[in-house]
């Protein structure tokens, strides 16, 4: 887990803490995560990590990932929207994109709708590219899901991966 500048703090996701971030998935997702399904990836997938993002003692945000052998699949990434545009969420994504290479894994996937240009342009500024399109993949819009992969999860991507979080912090800092 990334060490970060005062005031804020990542930790993993417990079952505490599913109120706050459910109140974040809702005001984030067109069709919100059902609270049971929180507490079934927190309880019984052993493939689901998910962390939580805190500034002093509120949550501001929330991520997850599922670890399929040596995959790893972003599941979900949120910031309150009151908070968005400070850095938050490229915080949440930099320490899934570190804690990757703790398993080891050696490909990180995720699908973003096509309408959702700020989180392409965050998964771009971390170098994913678009591998794919999945017709129709969100029952509730029906829109397409656009399928993004950073690959290999080499010493070079761990490098540059270093340099934004040097950016990050000195960012993170200058606003806190
Ligand atoms: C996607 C999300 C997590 C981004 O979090 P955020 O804290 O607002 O974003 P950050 O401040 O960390 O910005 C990081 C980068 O994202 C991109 N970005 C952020 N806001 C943007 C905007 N309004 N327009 C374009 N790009 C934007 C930029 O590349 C930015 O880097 P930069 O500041 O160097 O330009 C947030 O918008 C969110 O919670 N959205 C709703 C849930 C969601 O769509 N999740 C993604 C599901 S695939």
């Amino acid at each position: 887990m990334l060490l970060s500048p005062a005031p804020f703090s990542l930790r993993p996701m417990q079952e505490s803490d599913i109120e706050a971030v459910a109140a974040i998935d809702r005001l984030s997702f067109p069709t919100p995560t059902r609270v049971k399904l929180f507490y079934h990836e927190l309880q019984q997938n052993q493939m689901a990590h998910y962390q939580v993002l805190q500034e002093a003692a509120k949550i501001v945000g929330f991520a997850g990932y599922w670890l399929i052998g040596d995959e790893i699949h972003i599941s979900t990434i949120a910031v309150h929207p009151a908070q968005r545009g400070r850095q938050l969420g490229e915080l949440l994504l930099l320490n899934m994109l570190f804690l990757a290479y703790t398993h080891p894994a050696c490909l990180v996937t995720l699908e973003v709708r096509r309408t959702n240009v700020v989180a392409q342009a965050l998964y771009e500024k971390y170098q994913f590219a678009l591998v794919g399109e999945r017709r129709g993949y969100y029952k509730d819009t029906g829109e397409d899901a656009l399928l993004m992969t950073v690959t290999p999860l080499d010493g070079r991507y761990h490098q540059f991966l270093t340099t934004q979080q040097t950016h990050l912090f000195t960012r993170l800092q200058s606003e806190a």
